[in-house]
């Protein structure tokens, strides 16, 4: 959602209040001096790292923290060896974490499970060996479409035990876009589930997963988890069932012993042209930084339940569901369902059920939930909560109040998170012992350097926008693109040079908060979710009847932003209400019900540069009734 100028200047004058953080938050706040820490990191940002490096197991220790001799292709901990499975699991057996719950489950219907870290250790085990068994080995890429269920945690742990690469792609992907990223990650296995349920309606995994596989002749085996009960095609030489593949192995595996540089998982994400980019994280840098920024920003400790709402197919899921909290020690909630099924109170059920302690979500649901009513929460018992977080898109000040105070009883402090996919974990946050303004993410996480830039790199005044950029790395940041460096060194160190490009317009202001605007015009956010409108164009363009389309995101008061397409026919095709229905069809059998087209016109031709590039800027000035503006910013 861009802010224009004028409403810039109006939150930077109506959001001087501060939130000052309670006796109580601070009292446990392992960060009490906040503006001290932030010093001391920012002396020696290679140094932080390095001494949070120490939380996690290593098997050696690195020869040099940071090593940036191959720019951009930095390095971390070169030297070390670790395992990301390794830190978020076998580390806690022998301990008395092994006996906490490590995740509670529970789907729409009301089922539900618990795994302790030990029983959630021995399945992983089990999975290892069944994987082995089917030829996987260090290195192989295995991709994972799954729902949100504790065999998703499962399945990637085993993989990084093993040495595997993971790549989960999310279930609200079509067949098509499955296919497309387990041909661009060459996987050799895919596991996935009979299916899941959504608003009580059958979501056929299987099916899709099948239509994908046809066409994916390096895929040996599909491992099929029994989720839903529903009867599924079971070809019987490539498909197995998950659990016919754990039963009768042995509860202990092996730990790959990997280089802190190694690739853990591959999680591709949409960016400027219609192919995702295999975003690469690695065992070491992305286990450090995770863990600190879980442990820092929601100071988590002992028995606590941490509930992250996100999808796990998602780098929120990577890094908030699964990893973070299992590193930390901590119990994770699963939830494998909408946030209105039944009622409008099932988030705040959940939090009253699991004794929730901290609850971090979306500002898309805070908006939902808002909508419904302040009533809802009101209901219910949710004292448990210390901390709330937000992520994904820009939170409104509005909704970040509400939030604040039906939710948080004006006690709980909102971390509003910024990052994305390419950082691995949170970069721009407040901490629980920081003065909180409604909607600003706060300042840089200590040992991060971001600014607020020109096109040149020169940084703009407060309370101007401008580029978001990152002036130093950080462990847990992208290493490269996968099959493809030229795009990574081209996507984010080029635009600018000498710093890292997030693609976000933000601005400061007086005290250094940082308010995040959106993105530059290229990558949309539709309720939190993130897509190219490139790769929406394209699949308009696989419609016979469309010469071409171009999408742009328009402002709504729910999904932050909606999607409205123009599209150009061809000749002598007449626009009608059934080829609309066709052409969202169209999409959705391309991208997947995540691309929901909001709406659709039709017209002769769309605004280009001379050299054909389409000027999404001007078609959504225009829509919105602005200046054209400068034209030639764009980057
Ligand atoms: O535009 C920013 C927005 O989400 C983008 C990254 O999306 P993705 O890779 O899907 O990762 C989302 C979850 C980490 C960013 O470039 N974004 C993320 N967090 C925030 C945000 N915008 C504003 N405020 C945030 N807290």
């Amino acid at each position: 959602m861009h802010q224009t100028s004028r409403e810039m200047t109006e939150v930077l004058v109506q959001n001087q209040k501060l939130y000052q953080p309670s006796r109580a938050i601070l009292k446990t706040a392992r960060v009490k001096d906040y503006q001290g820490m932030l010093k001391k990191a920012r002396r020696n940002p290679v140094k932080f790292w390095a001494e949070a490096a120490n939380d996690i197991h290593w098997f050696k220790k690195w020869d040099k923290v940071f090593d940036d001799s191959h720019k951009p292709f930095y390095q971390w901990f070169a030297g070390a060896k670790t395992n990301l499975a390794y830190n978020a699991l076998d580390r806690h057996i022998g301990t008395p974490v092994a006996n906490k719950t490590a995740i509670f489950w529970e789907d729409e219907s009301g089922r539900s499970r618990r795994y302790s870290y030990l029983e959630l250790y021995h399945e992983v085990n089990q999975l290892v060996n069944g994987l082995k068994k089917l030829g996987v080995k260090k290195g192989d890429r295995v991709a994972v479409y799954l729902p949100n269920i504790p065999e998703t945690a499962i399945a990637l742990l085993a993989c990084a035990k093993l040495g595997a690469i993971h790549s989960v792609v999310y279930a609200g992907y079509s067949a098509k876009a499955l296919e497309e990223r387990i041909k661009d990650a060459k996987a050799k296995i895919l596991v996935t589930a009979d299916g899941s349920f959504r608003r009580g309606k059958v979501v056929d995994l299987k099916s899709i997963a099948d239509r994908a596989v046809k066409n994916c002749p390096r895929v040996k085996k599909v491992v099929v988890v029994k989720n839903n009960g529903q009867k599924i095609k079971f070809n019987r030489r490539r498909d197995i069932w998950y659990h016919e593949l754990i039963k009768n192995q042995p509860v202990e595996a092996k730990c790959a012993v990997m280089s802190a540089e190694d690739p853990a998982f591959v999680l591709y994400t949409s960016g400027t042209t219609s192919k995702p980019k295999g975003v690469i994280h690695v065992h070491g840098g992305y286990a450090v930084q995770v863990l600190r920024t879980i442990k820092w920003v929601f100071d988590l400790r002992g028995n606590e339940v941490f509930w992250c709402t996100a999808d796990p197919g998602w780098i929120t899921g990577h890094s908030y569901i699964i990893y973070g909290p299992l590193m930390a020690g901590i119990t994770t909630l699963m939830y494998e369902g909408v946030p209105d099924v039944p009622r409008p109170d099932r988030i705040w059920r959940l939090v009253e059920k699991y004794k929730v302690n901290v609850l971090y979500t979306a500002p898309t649901l805070i908006r939902l939930m808002m909508k419904y009513g302040n009533a809802w929460p009101q209901k219910h018992q949710m004292k448990s909560l210390r901390i709330l977080g937000s992520v994904g898109e820009p939170i409104n000040p509005a909704a970040w109040k509400w939030f604040h105070k039906y939710v948080g009883k004006n006690r709980c402090p909102i971390m509003d998170t910024w990052w994305q996919t390419e950082t691995g974990a949170q970069m721009i946050t407040p901490l629980p012992c920081a003065p909180l303004k409604a909607g600003s993410t706060g300042k840089p996480f200590p040992g991060i350097v971001a600014d607020v830039v020109d096109k040149k790199g020169k940084p703009v005044p407060y309370g101007k926008g401008g580029y978001l950029v990152i002036k130093n790395q950080w462990p847990s940041m992208i290493r490269t693109i996968f099959n493809n460096p030229e795009r990574y060194v081209k996507t984010y160190w080029q635009k600018i040079k000498a710093v890292y490009f997030t693609g976000d317009v933000a601005f400061k202001d007086k005290d250094g908060y940082y308010w995040i605007q959106g993105r530059t015009d290229d990558v949309l956010k539709i309720a939190g979710h993130r897509l190219g409108t490139a790769e929406i164009e394209s699949a308009f363009a696989h419609h016979p009847a469309v010469v071409e389309a171009a999408v742009i995101g328009l402002p709504d008061p729910v999904k932050g932003e909606s999607i409205k397409a123009f599209v150009v026919l061809k000749q002598g095709i007449k626009p009608s209400d059934k080829l609309q229905e066709e052409l969202r069809h169209t999409v959705r059998q391309t991208i997947g019900p995540v691309a929901v087209i909001g709406a659709i016109a039709f017209t002769d031709k769309l605004p280009k540069t001379r050299s054909g590039k389409i000027m999404r800027r001007v078609l959504k000035a225009k829509e919105l009734g602005l200046p054209l503006g400068d034209t030639s910013a764009l980057i």
